[in-house]
């Protein structure tokens, strides 16, 4: 078969091997896996020398919110930086949430967001379905997940978004999920108790004393960790399938542990933030930058995460992408209530794992393709289309230097922020070279991908590994 390129001597890693070949790509699939694969071939075949690197599949960002209007303000990273920074950091899917604003349907909520990521993405993407409202937005599951979006989300804070819902909105959603072949994903925090905690605290004698910080002590691990146990209360009860999103407790991964013991269908996901910062920069200068919901945990947590990751219970590490600028995050002026939260991490995602999972001895290298590339393509059905270096899968996949740090600079980067909380880092584990759909979109590091290459991908078969 003719080859339109060949990527030579790379050290192809999987989640469970690692075998030295070339790789050839036929237009928008991996169509051969051999020795010498150019010697097969006339003139005309684009040749890429991976010698000495790791070739991975693309890393499947399953958790970001891009051009997300939340907290007064819109994120600044849309569907065009967003997936630039994705593809220069080596991810070549994301999944984004689409959200229903006020009355919307679900059914609008899914235009809106195609909207927003058609003619501007440059890797691939696909959507999660946020329930806001169970009664009016049930009817449209069964639809929802016929067009490909089987996975939904329910929050159980953000009262004051109109995104929040309630125990009999998650266990009636596990139990249609559960008929429909679908997943539900729980952003898991106490809301009565936070709400309860944040107005004892919501003073301006607290505020003075202790700044951003209070977005830490208004956030105790009991906050997550209950409503986590209720969670999987519902899921063991229902028989649901559960995924608990930006998991950031030590607790929320025993928890977990234990429920999957029992035989409950869980499954937890941790993001890079909570296995490298800890709550001490809250008490920083700079601290309501790094406000995110759920927000960075201690050291201890940061550990039993990453055991965690490395003993299973926690099968994927996603971002929760969701940038804010400097000039954003200024809209709190002192007060902790008012931070807008989230902060930027797709570009960082596989650097951050990378360098401090496996250079630091925490994962094996076949565990970090395992956590960032291949159990979120499986868990959210796009396996073995994505997270895979076979035959028949899409060419999707990034070139790696093992070693070879670069420093982080936000100034450099594609992601559309003026901060990063990595900035100064020294990272390995950023693409030399990027590949999305057969198409190449990073080049000796340089972005040279294409707004409107990316398509959107339906989605089947959730939940397993
Ligand atoms: O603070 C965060 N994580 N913002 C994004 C929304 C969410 O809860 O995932
Ligand atoms: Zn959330
Ligand atoms: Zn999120």
């Amino acid at each position: 078969m003719k080859l339109d390129t060949i990527i030579q001597h790379g050290q192809l890693v999987s989640s469970n091997d690692i075998i030295e070949a070339d790789l050839g790509i036929s237009g928008e699939k991996i169509v051969a896996i051999g020795q010498d694969l150019a010697a097969t071939q006339a003139n005309g075949v684009k040749i890429v020398d991976a010698r000495g690197r790791y070739l991975i599949p693309g890393g499947v960002d399953v958790h970001v919110h891009l051009d997300l209007p939340f907290c007064g303000t819109v994120s600044s990273d849309d569907f065009d930086s967003g997936t630039r920074a994705a593809a220069c950091g080596g991810v070549t899917t994301v999944i984004d949430f689409a959200i229903p604003y006020g009355e919307q349907t679900l059914q609008q909520a899914v235009d809106n967001w195609h909207a927003k990521a058609r003619d501007k993405a440059c890797v691939d993407y696909s959507f999660h379905l946020a329930i806001t409202n169970w009664s009016r937005q049930a009817p449209e599951i069964k639809k929802m997940v016929e067009q490909g979006i089987p996975t939904f989300k329910q929050f159980m804070i953000y009262e004051s978004e109109g995104w929040q819902s309630d125990d009999a909105a998650m266990f009636s959603a596990l139990e249609t999920l559960k008929e429909l072949g679908g997943m539900l994903m729980v952003h898991a925090e106490s809301s009565r108790v936070l709400d309860l905690l944040i107005a004892r605290h919501h003073t301006p004698e607290e505020m003075s004393k202790h700044g951003a910080y209070l977005h830490t002590i208004t956030r105790p691990c009991f906050v997550e960790a209950e409503a986590i146990e209720r969670a999987i209360r519902w899921t063991r009860e229902t028989q649901g399938r559960l995924y608990v999103v930006h998991m950031s407790t030590g607790e929320g991964a025993d928890l977990v542990r234990q429920a999957q013991g029992d035989g409950v269908h869980v499954l937890a996901e941790t993001c890079p933030q909570y296995l490298v910062l800890d709550d001490s920069l809250f008490a920083g200068k700079d601290g309501h930058l790094y406000a995110t919901c759920p927000q960075i945990k201690k050291r201890h947590d940061q550990e039993r995460l990453w055991a965690g990751l490395k003993s299973g219970e926690v099968c994927v590490v996603s971002t929760d992408t969701c940038t804010f600028t400097r000039e954003q995050k200024a809209m709190w002026e002192g007060d902790f209530t008012k931070i807008p939260m989230g902060m930027p991490g797709i570009e960082t995602l596989l650097p951050v794992v990378y360098t401090h999972g496996v250079l630091e001895g925490r994962l094996t290298v076949n565990q970090f393709v395992a956590k960032c590339c291949t159990n979120p393509a499986k868990v959210m059905g796009l396996f073995p289309r994505k997270g895979a270096l076979a035959v028949g899968s899409d060419a999707d996949l990034a070139v790696i230097h093992p070693t070879d740090k670069r420093e982080v600079d936000c100034r450099k980067m594609q992601t559309n922020c003026d901060w990063s909380p990595y900035q100064g880092w020294s990272l390995a584990g950023f693409a030399e070279h990027a590949f999305c759909r057969g198409r190449q979109v990073v080049e000796n590091h340089n972005f040279v991908g294409k707004n409107g290459h990316g398509q959107f991908i339906a989605r089947a078969n959730v939940g397993f590994l």
